[in-house]
């Protein structure tokens, strides 16, 4: 799948601006504060009409405009798709000429992976971080995935709330016995889903690792369920029931899951340097998108905004190479030029972001 234009009105900082980028590597570059990132995000909007930076929408429109217009012209197996999304007082998007309101129509069509600072998060943050990574990257390739998440969540909230009150009316217990087995149900099926994702993407990431690191150094994903693979969930559960009342929440369960990342047999949160951590990110986030690809069948469009200024020369060359298959955009401040020997690829395109 390859961008074949971009257009954006009224975008962030832009007012009228358009690319046409190649189908390999194509390199945005230019001063801080040109709109770099801005165009990695509008690229990005195409696969849902959600932001990774923002939940406003209104922080997309250039201020002091009423709307913000994005086109974008792809080609998926040989076919041109043209998409447009406007954002004003409601958001509507536009596909192939078929009109809707929100975004909801754009998922599952245009496929992209995104590695902006932000989620270095993956291995820097807390077990929150890693959980929504996990969740976002299952859900877009498994459809039946976020409501089983939602159902889980909306269970566990009122389960929470029949805890509290259990502490000041213990008639309520009894009905505790009916959200167990709600929450038991939910709980085994996130296990289980993410569980199999984590089996694949371990085993993905370990091998890009080996790749981008040159062979030094191994990396280790392991799943740390919240409820372990001991004991049956049911029984698990059951144990933790006297501390749940206590504490007034539920103490076990997949909302306490967490995915721990190691170098060399220890933890890369706590000791790794910040470009083994960024690697390991990175790894993580290839993965994601070999991944994607063995499911829907083409190659996604990588977006890697501000990636490669931490890392050596051998690290950046694996991972363009790596991408050979991908349309690939990539920001920095330096001069493409750095790119074009490194990359190999006859296709690179630079796009200079100058003064306005
Ligand atoms: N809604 C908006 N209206 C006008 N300008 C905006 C809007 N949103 C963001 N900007 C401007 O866009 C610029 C930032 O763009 P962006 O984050 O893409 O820069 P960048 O080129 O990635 O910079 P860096 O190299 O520092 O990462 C800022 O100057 C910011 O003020
Ligand atoms: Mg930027």
């Amino acid at each position: 799948m390859e961008v074949k234009k971009l257009r954006l009105n009224n975008f962030r900082n832009f007012s009228e601006y358009e690319i046409k980028p190649g189908e390999g590597v194509n390199v945005i570059y230019g001063d801080n504060a040109r709109g770099k990132t801005n165009i990695i995000e509008a690229i990005w909007l195409f696969t849902g009409a959600k932001s990774f930076r923002t939940n406003k929408d209104s922080e997309l429109i250039k201020n002091g405009e009423s709307y913000a217009r994005t086109e974008l012209e792809y080609n998926l197996k040989g076919r041109i798709n043209k998409s447009s999304i406007i954002f004003g007082e409601k958001k509507s998007v536009e596909i192939n000429g078929v009109k809707s309101v929100g975004g909801g129509d754009l998922v599952g069509r245009f496929t992209c992976a995104v590695f902006t600072p932000m989620h270095m998060d993956i291995v820097k943050g807390c077990p929150g971080d890693r959980r929504r990574f996990l969740d976002t990257s299952i859900c877009q390739i498994n459809s039946g995935y976020l409501k089983i998440l939602k159902e889980y969540m909306r269970v566990l909230a009122q389960r929470n709330a029949l805890l509290k009150d259990i502490q000041y009316e213990s008639a309520l217990l009894e009905q505790l016995d009916v959200w167990d087995m709600r929450l038991c149900d939910y709980a085994t099926k996130i296990r289980e889903e993410r569980q199999k994702y984590i089996d694949k993407i371990s085993k993905e990431s370990e091998k890009i690792y080996e790749g981008i690191s040159g062979g030094r150094e191994k990396l280790e994903i392991i799943y740390r369920p919240g409820l372990d693979f001991s004991e049956d969930a049911e029984t698990q559960i059951a144990k933790a029931r006297a501390n749940d009342i206590k504490y007034g929440t539920t103490t076990v369960g997949p909302h306490r899951d967490d995915i721990e990342i190691n170098l060399k047999g220890i933890s890369a949160r706590s000791y790794g340097s910040q470009g083994q951590q960024r690697s390991c990110a990175l790894s993580l986030k290839l993965a994601e998108s070999a991944m994607l690809k063995e499911e829907t069948g083409s190659s996604p469009v990588i977006l890697l905004d501000d990636v490669m200024s931490e890392l050596d020369r051998g690290r950046r060359e694996y991972i363009l190479k790596r991408l050979g298959e991908n349309q690939v955009f990539v920001t920095c401040c330096d001069r493409p030029e750095d790119y074009a020997d490194i990359s190999e690829r006859a296709e690179l395109k630079s796009f200079y972001l100058g003064e306005k």
